[in-house]
C-alpha cells in the first residue's frame, strides 16, 4: 500500500503552539521520537535539574539532605498533588508503580473480601500483586474486554460483589490508548463497598486528572512517560480519609512519623499517605522529575492534551485514509495519544523504523506510536510513510 496518493502528504500548516519546546529535547536533532508512552524524551531542564543534584552531592555530600533534599521531597509531593487535584498529605513517593501497588495490596483486609477485580487490558504488574497473594486466599477476577480496546464499566460493575476488596484498573490502557471512565469504575466499586485503585501511569501528564472529582481511593502515576521524569519515581495518591485508617503491612523508616528516633521497638506510621512510603528515595530520579514537571506545569495539561490529542487524531485519520485499521476507541473523546497500528511483524517494523531514525515501540500484533507536545505532524507522516509496507490492512 502506498501512501503517495496524497493521504499522508505534508500539510503546509503552521506548527502547533507548543512546537517551540521541541528545541529543548535534543533527541529531535537526529531522531524522530514517537515513544513517549514507553519513556518520555529527555529535556534540557530535566538534565539541568539532575546536574544540580549531582553538584550538590559533590559540593556538600550528606549535609545537603537537611536543608535542600528534604525540601525537594516535599516540593515533589506537593507538585504531584497539584497535578491530580490532591493535597500534599495525600501523596506518597515510590520508586515504581509495582512498589506503590504492593504497599496498597499489603494494607487490605482479605478475610471477608478476598476478591480483587482487574481487567484484561491493564498493565499486568497491577494484577501480579494479588496473584502473588493467591496462597493467602486472594482471588483475582479478570474482566475481559469485548472489543480488545476498552472495558465497559458495566462489565466491571458485574464482577464486583460484597466479597470484593478492590477494583484495580487503568485510566488509559497501555496497549490501546483507550480512556477508562474512572469515576464510573469508582462508583461501581463503592456501590458494593469495595475500594478503587487506578493505574494512571499512561494518563497523568497527557490528560487532565482530578482524583477527588473521580472519587477514586488510590491513584498512581509517575515520571517515566508523560511526566518527563525518567525512571525510578512515581507517586501514590491515597484519599485522605483512608490514609489514616489503612495499615500497610510493609514498612520502612520513611513510613515512620518520627523516623529520626531510630527506635526499632516501635513503629508509629505517618497518619497521611507517607505511611505507604518505604526507604530512601533515589534523589537523581526526584530531581529529574522536578525538571520534567517544569515543562508540564508551564504548559499546563489541558494545552498538552489539546496538542497531543490533535496529533494523535491526525495520525489516526491518515492511517485510516491509507487503508489501515488503527486499533482505537470508536469515539475521539475516549482516545488518548497512544496509537496502535496492526502489523504482522511489529518488531521487524520497529527495527525498520529505527534504521530510519524513528523511535517507536512494538506490542503484540501492533506498532505503537505516541505523539506528545514536542512532536510535529511531520513526525508521524514520516513514520507512516516508512511503516506503510509493514502494516496490516
Ligand atoms: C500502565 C502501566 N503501569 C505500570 C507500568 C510499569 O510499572 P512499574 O513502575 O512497576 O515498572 C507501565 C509501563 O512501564 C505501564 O504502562
Amino acid at each position: 500500500m502506498s501512501l503517495a496518493s496524497g493521504v499522508a502528504a505534508r500539510d503546509r500548516t503552521e506548527p502547533h503552539s507548543l512546537a517551540r519546546y521541541r528545541s529543548e529535547f535534543p533527541i529531535f536533532r537526529d531522531k524522530i521520537y514517537l515513544n513517549t508512552c514507553s519513556l518520555g524524551a529527555l529535556g534540557d531542564r530535566t538534565r539541568r535539574k539532575v546536574v544540580e543534584h549531582l553538584d550538590l552531592w559533590q559540593a556538600r555530600g550528606a549535609s545537603a539532605w537537611y536543608d535542600v533534599w528534604w525540601a525537594a521531597l516535599g516540593d515533589l509531593r506537593a507538585r504531584y498533588g497539584r497535578l491530580v487535584g490532591a493535597t500534599p498529605a495525600e501523596i506518597a513517593l515510590a520508586p515504581s508503580i509495582s512498589v506503590a501497588v504492593t504497599a496498597i495490596a499489603s494494607a487490605l483486609d482479605y478475610r471477608k473480601r478476598p476478591k480483587v477485580v482487574v481487567t484484561a487490558l491493564d498493565f499486568p504488574t497491577v494484577a501480579y500483586q494479588w496473584l502473588a497473594k493467591r496462597p493467602q486466599g486472594v482471588e483475582v477476577v479478570v474482566v475481559e474486554s469485548p472489543d480488545g480496546i476498552n472495558v465497559p464499566v458495566e462489565a466491571i460493575a458485574r464482577a464486583v460483589d460484597d466479597r470484593t476488596a478492590l477494583v484495580a484498573t487503568s485510566h488509559v490502557y497501555f496497549t490501546t490508548g483507550a480512556i477508562q471512565d474512572i469515576a464510573g469504575v469508582a462508583a461501581a466499586a463503592h456501590a458494593k463497598g469495595a475500594l478503587c485503585l487506578i493505574d494512571a501511569y499512561q494518563s497523568v501528564g497527557q490528560l487532565p486528572v482530578d482524583a477527588h472529582a473521580a472519587g477514586v481511593d488510590f491513584l498512581t502515576a509517575g515520571g517515566l512517560k508523560w511526566l518527563l521524569g525518567g525512571t525510578g519515581i512515581v507517586f501514590l495518591y491515597v484519599r485522605e480519609a483512608l490514609a489514616a485508617r489503612l495499615e500497610p503491612t510493609v514498612a520502612g523508616w520513611f513510613s515512620h512519623r518520627e523516623q529520626f528516633t531510630f527506635d526499632p521497638r516501635a513503629l508509629a506510621l505517618h497518619d497521611d499517605a507517607r505511611r505507604f512510603e518505604l526507604g530512601t528515595p533515589a534523589l537523581a530520579a526526584i530531581y529529574a522529575q522536578l525538571g520534567g514537571l517544569e515543562y508540564i506545569e508551564e504548559i499546563g495539561v489541558p494545552a498538552i492534551r489539546a496538542v497531543a490529542g490533535a496529533l494523535a487524531e491526525d495520525l489516526i485519520a491518515r492511517a485510516m485514509a491509507g487503508g489501515f485499521r488503527p486499533k482505537c476507541a470508536a469515539r475521539a473523546a475516549d482516545r488518548s495519544a497512544i496509537v496502535m497500528l496492526p502489523a504482522p511483524d511489529p518488531h521487524a517494523a520497529v527495527r525498520d523504523l529505527a534504521a530510519a531514525g524513528i523511535i517507536a515501540d512494538a506490542r503484540p500484533g501492533h506498532v505503537r506510536l505516541s505523539p506528545f507536545f514536542y512532536n510535529l505532524q511531520d513526525d508521524h507522516v514520516t513514520a507512516l510513510e516508512r511503516l506503510a509496507p509493514q502494516l496490516a490492512h
